[in-house]
């Protein structure tokens, strides 16, 4: 029987009984009030308000200068126009790192401004103060690990993580700590479909992945990169399900024309 199908509310709990029933969980982003409206209208289980908003709706090259204010602006126009999803929201870079105490502030401010269900921030052992300082406080940690954007400066590319023994080690360490700390959930980004499935056995929280294969519990894309709003991302794990940017060029291209014609208003159209 299909857990999520008649859920009204999509809540952590309702996560991990779908990865207990096989379930998969669908994730996108969504950072403005009319698109996250169509997100969650067509019945996705997640929405994350990510800091790839920086990139997205910003235009920055990173995800790093993007604030806290700004996730809370992004976060509340969100959280206006669901019915259903569950809407986590990211800790942008410099707001949890290095201090436990300013990690749970950032949090507090996110859930009581914002209204958000969850927030999610980036690392394992190296935030792990952070994340239970923010779980002491009652509020739902999603982890991240894998390509993490916000430490674009340290890796030096954005290419698959955890390619080498190693790093797939820390990794596999990183998500048993985390599913110990009561992470509700882990994103693991860009790393070998094989590693993402063992990590999704060995660990019982849900495990969603981009770029990550098909054995994990759900998927996560950026709205933006899948509808083709955004058509100079291509990697290869992006499956686009729409060419946007071109539909919406043709129509602005079209009443650009209606209004030179004088075509634009017609009789119909005025008062
Ligand atoms: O910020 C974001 O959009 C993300 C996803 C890529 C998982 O963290």
């Amino acid at each position: 029987m299909s857990v999520h199908k008649d859920v009204k509310k999509i809540t952590t709990h309702v996560l991990q009984e779908m990865k207990a029933n096989g379930e998969k969980i669908s994730m996108l982003t969504a950072y403005d009030f009319s698109l996250a409206r169509i997100v969650d209208d067509a019945g996705i289980d997640v929405i994350l308000v990510g800091d790839s908003a920086s990139n997205v709706m910003a235009g920055h090259e990173t995800t790093l200068p993007i604030t806290l204010d700004q996730m809370i602006y992004h976060a509340s126009s969100v959280i206006r126009a669901i019915d259903r999803a569950l809407v986590v929201v990211d800790l942008p870079f410099g707001s949890y790192q290095g201090n436990s105490k300013s990690a749970l502030d950032s949090a507090i401010r996110i859930m009581k401004e914002s209204g958000a269900h969850a927030v999610k921030l980036e690392g394992g052992s190296e935030v792990i103060e952070s994340i239970s300082r923010i779980l002491s406080a009652g509020i739902p940690v999603m982890g991240h690990l894998g390509l993490t954007p916000q430490s674009i400066y340290k890796f030096g590319t954005y290419t698959v993580r955890a390619k080498e023994e190693e790093e797939a080690k820390k990794l596999i360490e990183d998500a048993k700590l985390l599913e110990d700390k009561g992470c509700f959930a882990i994103v693991l980004e860009k790393i070998p479909a094989k590693l993402a499935t063992r990590v999704a056995q060995e660990v019982s929280v849900p495990i969603i992945g981009i770029g990550a294969g098909s054995g994990v519990d759900g998927q996560v894309l950026v709205l933006h990169d899948m509808l083709g709003i955004n058509n100079e991302f291509k990697p290869r794990f992006l499956r686009k399900y729409n060419n946007l940017y071109e539909q919406i060029k043709e129509s602005i291209s079209h009443y650009i024309t209606d209004v030179r014609s004088k075509d634009f208003p017609n009789d119909k159209e005025q008062y």
